[in-house]
């Protein structure tokens, strides 16, 4: 008996294991017939593999396709395919593997075989240490820059770059996650998906709260580009409040006339009574106008012979804001570039008119955001509370973004911050305060830093932050009144081998004194903000143990534990 059910069971497992050979009809070339069970395929991935370009058909039609690293040698991770949303009962899988060691006999000895398995449920329990507790990522898979902000009935909603099919760029869908506080972020389901005409890059959302487009009052309306042979810009409208949305039967909406055309950030201007939208077209920006939401019209172009065009100009933003303390008002463009004087990826701005047709600056300057090493992409919410101008950055740099040592995701998003425009020295800036939200995540009062805390630090005069762990890993913060400068330095933050251009030493301009510094110190991040949010350096740093201490001179600290620690 005991013998017979032995093999039985032996069979069984074989039945399992026979489900996923693979058929191998040519070099590269795999097909892998799925007899649906459960909700989810789990794909092995081996990061260090080219992409493999997988077609999900049914039938001889094909349903989804998408591009995976399937492994070849040893699994990193695994990635879920919702299989049971076709509805089919037989799938056929279709794989093209790209690169060396691809012929018929090489991918049968491939590990993805044995690994590949059905299951209903794929676990999400967070396996890195380097999650940061109160700032917001991808439960699993790649992140870039933050898409469609609005905020709507008490709810912030973010859209995001998102890989679903691993840690690292690809696959561009926009995934989605709620919040009522801007710290604490409830995972959605998927938003938009890759369809015939591309990927979905970035781009923007608005509540069309007077029914412009024929939606529907407080119908959201999405703008993204359209990633396919070339980009064009497409949009999509969702009656749920953001859950689902429907694109557009005459997509794609704007069509242009570079390869560089991207990233459409649409508002209502209340002075012009109609909506603009801004897009980045190789190294300018360009403006249009709408009366729906439907048809646009261009109006004219921004960039030439301003600012910093050492690459591509991306992700835009376009608002007016107070000045401080002046009752005067003026337009911020933010434009999201390489050339950064720390290197790589940084968001600089102009100030400026706008009219509804043509932005105008006589800035002479190239002015950053935040001049850390660590803020790209940033973008501002819809439809904000009272007004107020919430931006999020993508806390990472093009230069390392895809090497960062962590795996289960791959990025995170800034602290929010409030925009405004502040004078000094007979120039505008920029002002990026934390969002007050933040104030609420102070927990009790701490003597030595925690992994996730807040420092303030009372400024005396010149001042040193030593901020570091027993392992003698640090971060290195300055003030220097007299030369009115801000450092931080991560060279010796811990881990800074993955890339040649992550250790670094950050400086900023400093505008007036600073009274006090806010140091948002998170499990893989540093954020220094001038209290008065004229100054900001963000970085990510990767210590081989919390930072747990902390020597000041030249000022007075106070510090938060924060979240739930
Ligand atoms: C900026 C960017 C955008 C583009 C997106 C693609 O980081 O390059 O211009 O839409 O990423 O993921």
């Amino acid at each position: 008996m005991k013998r017979i059910l032995f093999l039985t069971a032996v069979l069984l497992v074989a039945a399992t294991a026979l489900a996923q050979i693979p058929q191998i009809p040519g070099n590269g070339h795999a097909m892998l017939k799925i007899h649906v069970t459960g909700r989810y395929l789990l794909l092995p991935v081996q990061e260090s593999v080219n992409n493999a370009a997988v077609q999900v058909i049914s039938g001889g039609e094909q349903l989804q396709s998408f591009n995976v690293r399937l492994a070849a040698d040893k699994v990193d991770y695994y990635v879920p395919l919702d299989i049971a949303r076709f509805g089919k009962e037989e799938l056929l899988l279709d794989i093209m593997f790209r690169g060396e060691r691809t012929s018929r006999n090489d991918l049968e000895g491939y590990e993805c075989w044995k690994g590949i398995r059905q299951s209903d449920s794929f676990d999400t329990g967070n396996r890195e240490r380097f999650r940061p507790v109160y700032h917001h990522t991808p439960v699993y898979g790649w992140m870039n820059d933050p898409n469609g902000m609005f905020y709507k009935d008490g709810l912030y909603h973010l859209y995001y770059q998102w890989n679903p099919y691993g840690s690292q760029w690809e696959n561009m869908t926009w995934g989605h996650s709620v919040s009522r506080d801007l710290i604490h972020w409830e995972a959605m389901p998927t938003a938009i998906e890759p369809d015939a005409l591309g990927t979905i890059f970035s781009g923007s959302a608005v509540v069309d709260n007077a029914n412009t487009a024929g939606y529907g009052r407080g119908a959201v309306m999405a703008f993204y580009t359209s990633a396919g042979r070339n980009q064009t810009q497409s949009s999509a409208f969702s009656t749920d409040d953001g859950k689902t949305f429907t694109k557009l039967p005459d997509n794609p909406v704007i069509v242009g006339d570079i390869p560089d055309f991207r990233d459409p950030k649409v508002f209502w201007n209340e002075d012009a009574g109609i909506w603009n939208l801004i897009l980045a077209a190789g190294q300018e920006m360009r403006i249009y106008s709408s009366r729906n939401l439907k048809e646009w019209k261009y109006e004219s172009s921004f960039g030439e012979g301003y600012g910093c065009h050492q690459g591509v100009w991306e992700c835009p933003d376009l608002m007016k804001l107070d000045v401080r303390g002046t009752g005067v008002q003026k337009w911020l463009l933010i434009c999201n570039t390489s050339g950064l004087p720390a290197g790589g990826s940084g968001t600089q701005y102009f100030i400026g008119d706008f009219d509804g047709h043509r932005f105008t600056t006589d800035q002479k300057e190239t002015l950053w955001m935040d001049y850390g090493k660590d803020h790209y992409a940033t973008v501002t919410f819809d439809n904000g509370p009272d007004g107020r101008k919430v931006a999020l950055a993508w806390m990472s740099n093009w230069q390392y973004a895809g090497v960062v040592p962590t795996m289960q995701f791959r990025s995170a998003n800034s602290v929010p911050r409030d925009l405004d425009i502040f004078e000094y020295g007979g120039g505008l800036f920029c002002g990026s305060t934390p969002s007050k939200e933040l104030l609420a995540m102070r927990g009790s009062k701490v003597k030595q830093p925690t992994e996730a805390c807040e420092i303030i630090v009372d400024i005396k005069d010149a001042t040193s932050i030593v901020l570091s762990n027993p392992k003698g890993e640090k971060v290195i913060i300055e003030y220097n009144p007299k030369d009115r400068k801000l450092f931080v330095d991560r060279n010796l933050s811990g881990d800074t081998s993955f890339h040649k251009d992550f250790p670094a030493r950050t400086v900023a301009p400093v505008h007036g004194v600073i009274k006090q510094l806010r140091i948002f110190v998170d499990r893989c991040s540093v954020e220094v903000f001038d209290s008065e949010g004229k100054t900001v350096i963000t970085n990510l740093v990767f210590p081989s143990e919390p930072y747990s201490l902390l020597k000041v001179k030249g000022g007075k600290a106070t510090i938060y534990a924060y979240g739930n620690s």
